[in-house]
């Protein structure tokens, strides 16, 4: 079952105002997870030692789903019946953003999702926001950069076939890359956990693609850059923001170089407000730099206190209507500006693998 995380919270109490969180802090999607965790956490010591919310302490409520989401929707019922949460924040990965929309909705307890980009987790109703862009867009900037900046004519997918990001991003990608005159020469699916790509690779390789495009994570995204290389496929692979951990380089090591993916925020980024961010996160966490799961997290958990601080008082209604609201906020991945379908229309990054590290590339707006 999902584990409570960071024992020392203190219970619910009427002096204190107890937020939800799920997360994959362990398992495939474990660093996603973690970042979250880290750029939530950020965001509600700041807000506690700026006088918290109404007059109480915030407190954060973590639970490990172990990148399962059967157990991130079980979390999120325990944080609904026993820990009486007045908003839920989470998840990353889409499938598991699903399963726990679903609890969130029936129950009528906002959720907000960081970073989850499949259309369908705000769909899930009047309480589901998110404070990223979501993936009709990330597919067409990654089509588009492949056409345009890349001038790739032909270029194959390979998908993952247990994710609903994975599964939409390649159904965008392949549309808009065909509308811009391009043409996809295979699609192959693998599922998540899989070791052995290379029956995959073989007959993507056959069909002589000048691109790959791999929206997955990085957990496995690793390891596929590293069969297609021994395979002789030297071309450019191309992917989501599934791509931003550390451990994508670790995996892949040489074999990803000369990468380029999608994503929601680049630390290169100049801005005051970006860099303060960077300094505090690094201070917090033992210099590591924030990735875009921190940023988002940190955003949404800034969405989050704002909502709650605007909100006449803490029930589900008011503090729906009050996050519905949102406007111009300044994140540290984008200004937040929520439509009326709860999602934020933001800019979007491309990131190439050089050095064992991303570099930016260029903004794509919507
Ligand atoms: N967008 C991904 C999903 O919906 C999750 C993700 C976001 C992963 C940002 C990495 C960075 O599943």
């Amino acid at each position: 079952p999902a584990t409570a995380q960071g024992g020392g919270a203190p219970p619910a109490g009427d002096d204190v105002i107890v937020l939800g969180e799920v997360g994959a802090l362990t398992g495939g999607q474990a660093t996603f997870g973690i970042s979250t965790r880290n750029g939530i956490a950020l965001a509600v010591k700041e807000a506690n030692a700026a006088g918290g919310v109404k007059g109480k302490k915030l407190v954060v409520r973590v639970y490990d789903d172990q990148s399962k989401p059967e157990e991130a929707a079980q979390a999120v019922t325990r944080l609904i019946t026993q820990d009486k949460v007045v908003l839920i924040l989470g998840e990353v990965a889409s499938s598991s953003s699903l399963a726990m929309a679903e609890k969130a909705q029936a129950a009528g307890v906002p959720m907000i999702t960081p970073s989850s980009t499949n259309p369908s987790v705000t769909e899930k109703g009047e309480n589901i926001f998110r404070v990223c862009f979501i993936d009709p867009f990330q597919g067409f900037v990654m089509a588009k950069f492949a056409r345009e900046n890349l001038k790739l004519n032909k270029v194959a997918v390979l998908q993952d076939n247990k994710s609903a990001y994975s599964i939409g991003l390649t159904e965008v990608f392949r549309q808009k890359f065909a509308e811009l005159g391009g043409k996809i020469t295979a699609t192959e699916s693998y599922s998540q956990g899989d070791t052995d790509y290379r029956a995959q690779l073989t007959a993507i390789k056959k069909t002589q693609p000048e691109g790959i495009y791999v929206p997955g994570y990085y957990s496995e995204v690793g390891i596929i850059a590293r069969q297609a290389r021994e395979l002789g496929l030297k071309v450019p692979l191309m992917g989501g923001d599934g791509w931003d951990s550390e451990k994508l380089f670790e995996l892949g090591g040489s074999a990803i170089e000369g990468s380029y993916f999608s994503n929601h925020y680049s630390p290169d980024n100049p801005d005051e407000r970006v860099k303060k961010f960077i300094a505090d996160y690094k201070a917090d966490n033992n210099g590591a730099v924030p990735d875009a799961l921190a940023a988002l997290g940190y955003d949404a958990a800034r969405v989050a206190i704002e909502a709650l601080k605007n909100a006449p008082d803490t029930s589900g209604p008011a503090v729906r209507a009050a996050i519905a609201k949102t406007k111009d906020f300044p994140g540290v991945a984008g200004n937040i500006t929520l439509d009326a379908k709860r999602n934020a229309v933001k800019s979007a990054v491309v990131l190439k693998v050089q050095d064992g590290k991303s570099t930016y590339v260029t903004t794509i707006s919507p």
